[in-house]
């Protein structure tokens, strides 16, 4: 059974395989080696590659977040899952906003069906602003709003949430403990910002309450991607 990480401990490091092929994936599974025990497979991925690309990565060791965002009428949620059931993947995640009823259907069918796998809710996402939620009807600030959002999702049986580092503090105080949260956003002390603007350091983002840590170019763009993943692993344990 592939276990979830709860809070106090050191976070697990995720490495997003934001990469043009399957060529690409490999070469970077061979550069991370062992040390490396999750992969997210996002939409680019999955709609390119399908199913095939997570037995693969299962196959190979790996267990596999299924970033696929799910969003739509509660009985066509339920039924995605139900394609996805035979799928060897540890975490998929989905959109809170799809509202309780929703969330409810996908929980139920997700521990019964899918024991082994943990759901991850979705809140805001980074890429909307205050503009932007104004901008559909929601005049709340965007903190309440992410707040709102991840409280139903646990509410309603979802055992994870994706935030952003900056949101760690608040929701693992307003969470249960055992509410996994997921971060991106993540950049060592040393390396590039890229086009992430509110970032934290694993070291701070595990201060935080983080219990993975989702990570791309910082390991996927270094010059040795085993010596920037080992690196952060000892950041970790530090
Ligand atoms: O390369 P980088 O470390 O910035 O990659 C972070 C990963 O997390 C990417 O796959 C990105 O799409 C994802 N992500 C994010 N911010 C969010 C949600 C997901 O960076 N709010």
């Amino acid at each position: 059974m592939i276990e979830v990480k709860m809070s106090n401990s050191s976070p697990e490091i995720i490495l997003a395989l934001d990469l043009e092929d399957r060529e690409q994936i490999n070469q970077v599974l061979q550069a991370t080696g062992e040390s490396l025990k999750w992969v997210k497979v996002g939409l680019q991925s999955f709609l390119r590659d399908g199913p095939s690309l997570v037995h693969e990565l299962a196959d190979a060791g790996k267990r596999v977040f299924l970033d696929l965002k799910l969003h739509d009428i509660p009985n066509t949620m339920a039924k995605a899952l139900e394609s996805l059931a035979g799928l060897p993947v540890g975490m998929i995640t989905l959109h809170a906003c799809a509202g309780p009823e929703a969330l409810s259907r996908c929980s139920k069918f997700a521990k019964e069906a899918m024991p082994d796998v943990t759901l991850l809710g979705v809140t805001v996402l980074t890429s909307t602003n205050q503009a932007g939620l104004e901008a559909i009807g929601i005049n709340d600030p965007v903190e309440d709003q992410v707040l709102r959002l991840a409280s139903l999702a646990v509410d309603q049986g979802i055992g994870g949430i994706v935030c952003s580092p900056l949101e760690l503090p608040k929701l693992r105080q307003a969470l249960p403990q055992s509410t996994a949260l997921v971060t991106p956003g993540i950049r060592p002390a040393n390396a590039s910002s890229d086009d992430q603007k509110r970032i934290m350091t694993p070291a701070q983002a595990k201060q935080a309450g983080a219990n993975y840590l989702v990570i791309g170019r910082p390991i996927l763009a270094a010059p040795n991607p085993r010596m920037a993943l080992e690196s952060i692993l000892g950041e970790l344990s530090g």
